[in-house]
């Protein structure tokens, strides 16, 4: 299939999105197209990428003077500590505001590398080369950068969009499959809160995305995700209103996370996934969501054999901490919760502040 292009725009800045099959070799073309006066590269790659990927990608920047490193990522080395190793690297190293940071890893390691070139020399260019599915179809795109701290999840970071986005769809080959449902949480995402169209879609290409075994499929659906989020990018680059709606399940999703500190026991997608379903659950029960409409969502649930319980994960103990994580999130802005919720797939709203109780009768019915 011919690559794809996205252009996002945002108030200071407009960067292309190029997604295709085996493009990993015009990096470097890229770059001199696109940061002309690029001299020093530093290529930040997540251990789990297969060496194949990373020569394609070395090969072709092999004119810059680079420096790789090598990150095990996962959400534990997330923080603050590891951004400031990497900026102590980039110092000694002499970069400077045209020189390029490039992350090649999924979505833990595009935030880490995206905040710290924002805040070294107050921004240096940086390109995202996304290897997994969640990170081409969501994080890799929009500027949001991030690293957790014991209070939470993401809750440091800024707002620095990338110079462009590479997306190369061969590098999910490599992909474990729990890792292809973690991607398939936010395109799911991306079609319940604004795309009915591309809900029904879903319905009939989500096991070949899942199981990758339809290149044609996966590039529609990671354009079709990326141009959902680009439109809403454009609208609220600063998630000052409308952005929040990818929040939606996320709430939930982050305190589950969290409340598992960010173990192996749940990743992000799996937690999103079973955050959008307590949402549209919470809608569905206090009459905000049509049955129609949460029942298609259960039985796409169902056949795609997503998680859907969180009984498997938790018990009634971690209420407590769920509730808690659910109060830290960084989008409330006062005591009381509010939540992104579904009143039909295709269309969000913002619940009231709601107080804890409401929120712990509800999770209280489905732990034990
Ligand atoms: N910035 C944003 O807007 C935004 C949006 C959504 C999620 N996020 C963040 O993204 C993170 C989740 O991203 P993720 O799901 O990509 O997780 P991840 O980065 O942890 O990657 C998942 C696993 O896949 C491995 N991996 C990466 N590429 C691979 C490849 N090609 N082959 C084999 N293994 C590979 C990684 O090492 C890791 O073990 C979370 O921290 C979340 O907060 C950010």
């Amino acid at each position: 299939m011919k690559e794809s292009r996205i252009i996002v725009k945002t108030k200071n800045k407009n960067y292309p999105i190029i997604i295709g099959e085996n493009i990993l070799s015009k990096t470097g073309n890229l770059i001199n197209t696109q940061i002309p006066n690029c001299k020093k590269i530093a290529l930040i790659i997540d251990s789990r990428v297969p060496k194949k990927i990373l020569v394609q990608v070395k090969n072709s920047i092999k004119n810059f003077n680079s420096l790789y490193i090598k990150l095990n990522a996962n959400e534990k080395i997330k923080n603050f500590g590891t951004v400031s190793k990497l900026i102590n690297k980039l110092l000694k190293k002499k970069f400077n505001r045209n020189d390029c940071l490039i992350a090649l890893g999924g979505g833990v390691l595009g935030d880490i590398v995206a905040l710290t070139a924002n805040l070294v020399k107050r921004g240096i260019k940086f390109i995202n080369v996304p290897t997994t599915l969640l990170s081409q179809v969501d994080s890799s795109i929009g500027g949001k950068t991030g690293v957790n701290s014991g209070y939470g999840k993401n809750l440091i970071g800024t707002f620095y969009q990338p110079e462009m986005v590479i997306s190369d769809t061969t590098v999910l080959n490599s992909l474990p499959k729990k890792e292809m449902v973690c991607g398939y949480a936010e395109i799911l995402k991306h079609a319940l809160i604004l795309d009915k169209k591309f809900f029904f879609w879903l319905q009939k290409n989500g096991e070949k995305i899942i199981n990758l075994n339809n290149k044609i499929v996966i590039q529609k659906a990671i354009h079709k995700s990326c141009k959902i989020k680009a439109r809403i990018v454009k609208k609220d680059e600063t998630e000052k209103d409308l952005r929040m709606i990818l929040n939606f399940g996320h709430t939930f999703g982050h305190a589950f996370e969290a409340t598992a500190n960010f173990s192996n026991k749940i990743n992000h997608g799996e937690s999103v996934l079973l955050g959008m379903l307590c949402a549209a659950e919470f809608a569905f029960r206090n009459k905000i969501l049509k049955s129609k409409d949460f029942n298609l969502i259960k039985e796409h649930y169902s056949v795609l054999n997503l998680p859907n319980k969180i009984s498997d994960y938790f018990t009634k103990k971690d209420l407590k901490n769920i509730i808690q994580f659910m109060k830290s999130d960084k989008k409330k802005t006062d005591s009381k919760i509010k939540l992104i919720l579904i009143s039909k797939i295709g269309k969000t709203l913002k619940s009231r502040g709601l107080r804890d109780s409401i929120l712990k009768n509800y999770l209280n019915t489905k732990l034990f």
